[in-house]
């Protein structure tokens, strides 16, 4: 784990030094858990949101989609339920005055008594050898039983007083586990109290209670109050989908782990649209497309992992989570619910306007029921960049660092690198950036010996550089350098353009089930 820590302090600082993401206004010391993305940061995060939206909009006929306003009437918090239900469970160590969130401490208790049961099976099978059988000692060792009970418990436990509201049940269970504060390892708690995460303001030059309005905790409303404009305005058929990418805003309390849970982030969100009882047969396609999307980037499928949710959002009947595999274990990246009727069903309540959809082949009029893919962009990135952030010994005993993003996200996508400033050198290399500057976002470097601008640009993950040399201004070639295997190539000018193509492009396209 110390080792994950020191890792992940240098993605941060890496992530820092090389323009990717700064702590929000910095210069007065930063704001807790808001980043600005920079000059790499923000064409890294483009390229996530492009390749989504490719593979969500552009790839499905039946799928379109919108850009809501943040702000919207109030009365649609009301009605998705996040004014009254749109809490966390917080409870405060009187000695080190940290906050933390009850679910949290009691998930992460669960996760030390797993990782005993994991060290068990692993001892196991180190002892058995071949004939070891890990589904049967998993339901037969008796110590092994015996953890796995106490898991069973502590979720009826935990999760059962949750949902009756009993919030004192929660207190007791976690002095009962003996769970101490990580900061002041003490069991000095205080009471558990919900705490509402929409930040609130208010519109207008009056600040009466009739004038506040949310900013939105999700994407998805903006979407629901939509559903007809676009179903009318598109004519579109269920089942169909809405997508969107936008900004969301959660007051957590609990922020940590860098740009993993911040109070101001961006959503990629897709409501699917079905016929109602026909929910869990999408639910199951979109849990299995949205993996096959992941899987597409060239990350490890090992880092991905489906969690089944054990306590459901109040707007669910089905959840789970994508988690991957980031420097602090495995944690949510997307989520996939099927979110029933419950949304359109209260919008129809509380607004009075129908908000059902005729079925010609049935004949019938129905509110119909969403399967929702939601995913984060931030914690995407995160992903993507942990997962590319790469320490290299090389042969000759130098060290490089290199991030080994997917080329289709690459920030840059090439760097034209004249071998030395002059000679007509700059002036040819120049010529080739403006011919590829249209097509790719490219970089043009002549500062420093070619060395240090090769690292420069393994450090950023621009899969090719181009050097332009003498033997360039006689037969017009140039030699192009892979960023992972650091081969390089002489190529003529012209094949520059295809090559770079042909990297960027990706075996991804949905299942033609829609
Ligand atoms: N509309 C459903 C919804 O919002 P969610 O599980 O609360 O569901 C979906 O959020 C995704 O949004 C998460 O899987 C995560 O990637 C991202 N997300 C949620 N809260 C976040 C936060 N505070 N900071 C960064 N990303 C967040």
């Amino acid at each position: 784990m110390a080792n994950n820590e020191e890792l992940f302090k240098k993605i941060i600082s890496h992530a820092k030094e090389y323009g990717f993401v700064f702590p929000s206004s910095e210069i007065y010391d930063g704001l807790s858990s808001v980043y600005d993305y920079g000059q790499y940061g923000v064409e890294l995060k483009n390229n996530i949101k492009q390749y989504w939206w490719k593979s969500m909009v552009q790839y499905h006929e039946n799928i379109v989609g919108i850009d809501a306003a943040i702000f919207m009437h109030p009365t649609t918090w009301k009605a998705s339920g996040h004014v009254d239900a749109f809490n966390d469970p917080m409870i405060d160590n009187k000695d080190s005055k940290k906050r933390y969130r009850a679910d949290v401490l009691v998930e992460d208790h669960i996760a030390k008594i797993e990782e005993k049961i994991d060290k068990e099976v692993d001892k196991a099978a180190k002892r058995f050898g071949e004939s070891f059988s890990e589904e049967q000692y998993r339901t037969t060792n008796p110590r092994v039983m015996e953890y796995a009970e106490k898991i069973a418990y502590i979720k009826t436990r935990f999760y059962g007083a949750l949902e009756k509201g009993d919030l004192a049940d929660v207190k007791a269970l976690i002095e009962e586990l003996a769970i101490v504060c990580p900061m002041s390892g003490s069991r000095n708690w205080t009471e558990v109290r919900q705490f509402n995460l929409m930040f609130s303001t208010s519109i207008g030059s009056l600040s009466e209670d009739s004038n506040t309005i949310y900013l939105r905790p999700e994407t998805a409303q903006g979407i629901f109050v939509n559903f007809l404009n676009v179903q009318k305005s598109g004519r579109m058929k269920i089942p169909f989908g809405i997508a969107q990418i936008g900004k969301a805003f959660r007051n957590e309390i609990v922020a940590r782990q860098f740009i993993f849970r911040m109070r101001e982030f961006e959503q990629m969100e897709m409501q699917f649209f079905v016929r109602p009882g026909e929910e869990m047969k999408w639910y199951e396609y979109w849990k299995a497309e949205r993996m096959r999307w992941h899987h597409s980037l060239g990350i490890s499928p090992a880092k991905y992992r489906f969690h089944d949710h054990d306590k459901l959002a109040h707007y669910a009947n089905a959840a789970a989570d994508i988690e991957f595999e980031f420097a602090f274990g495995f944690k949510e990246l997307e989520g996939i619910h099927s979110r029933t009727d419950f949304d359109l069903g209260n919008h129809q309540q509380f607004s009075g306007k129908k908000l059902q959809y005729f079925d010609t082949e049935l004949n019938e009029s129905y509110v119909p029921y969403v399967v929702e893919t939601s995913i984060g962009v931030d914690r995407t990135f995160l992903a993507i960049l942990s997962n590319a952030f790469t320490e290299e010994k090389l042969e000759d005993g130098s060290e490089r660092v290199v991030l080994r993003i997917p080329p289709v996200l690459a920030p840059i996508k090439a760097a034209v690198l004249p071998l030395i400033k002059k000679d007509n050198l700059p002036e040819k290399a120049r010529e080739i950036m403006d011919n590829l500057m249209g097509d790719y976002v490219c970089q043009y470097d002549e500062k420093d010996a070619i060395g240090r601008r090769y690292r420069r640009q393994d450090a950023i993950g621009t899969p090719y550089c181009i050097t332009v040399d003498h033997q360039t201004l006689e037969d017009n070639t140039v030699t192009i350098r892979e960023r992972d295997s650091m081969k390089q190539d002489r190529i003529a000018i012209e094949e520059i353009s295809s090559i770079i193509a042909n990297r960027l492009k990706t075996d991804y396209r949905p299942k033609s089930a829609l």
